[in-house]
């Protein structure tokens, strides 16, 4: 049986990460096959895109970064994605096209249209089975994002831009109600957790 394609989402700092470890844990745990990979990366290209991407000197013009996402995208669908699926196993995947829509439509001013013709050009009717977006407000994301690390290119803009990014964001979870499930993530991490099992056991006793 196909497996099932899951994604993350959410602004920088609304704790993709720890929940993603959790949720991998939790489906394992029921016995299902579990591949975490993320965007953009997950292959030898989509590494080296990310790198550049978010680590480079060199600003690129934002339809650049959108085509390098969805360049990234074609590769991680043809080596990772489809391949998972088609085995079983259920995709966590760390970011896909909504961040696209988010950062590079919503927050640097690319056509919204624009990355739908690449969407529907890479993916043709593909898309994830069922979203989580972390909503937190940009502030609350600031303060979480700075703990420990080097912010990158992305890390680094204002909070107007962030404010945008979670705009585009929740324009998407509108436009597809059934798919993007949100989770107020401003509070506690076991809060959210329990958001995410009752999310969860509801989905795999659906799909059991
Ligand atoms: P993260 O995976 O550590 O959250 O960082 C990835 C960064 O890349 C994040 O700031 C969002 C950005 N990004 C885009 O701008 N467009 C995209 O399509 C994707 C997948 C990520």
């Amino acid at each position: 049986m196909r497996g099932k394609f899951i994604t993350l989402e959410g602004i920088d700092g609304a704790g993709k990460s720890t929940h993603l470890d959790w949720l991998a844990q939790f489906l394992a745990r029921r016995g299902i096959k579990v591949k975490v990979t993320r965007e953009p990366g997950g292959t030898a290209l989509g590494e080296k895109l990310r790198e550049l991407m978010l680590h480079g000197n060199v600003r690129l013009h934002p339809e650049t970064e959108a085509l390098l996402m969805f360049a990234a995208r074609r590769e991680h669908l043809e080596k990772v994605i489809v391949p998972a699926l088609e085995n079983g196993a259920w995709v966590l995947c760390d970011r896909f096209t909504d961040a696209t829509y988010a950062y590079q439509s919503g927050g640097s001013g690319v056509a919204w249209d624009k990355i739908a013709v690449l969407e529907q050009w890479v993916q043709h009717e593909l898309q994830p089975d069922l979203t989580v977006l972390f909503d937190v407000s940009p502030e609350v994301g600031r303060q979480r994002g700075k703990r420990g690390k080097t912010a990158d290119r992305f890390e680094r803009e204002e909070k107007a831009y962030f404010r945008r990014v979670r705009q585009a964001y929740l324009r998407r979870a509108k436009e597809y109600p059934d798919r993007v499930h949100v989770i107020d993530a401003n509070s506690s991490v076991s809060t959210v957790q329990k958001r995410l099992e009752d999310i969860f056991t509801s989905y795999c006793s659906i799909t059991s």
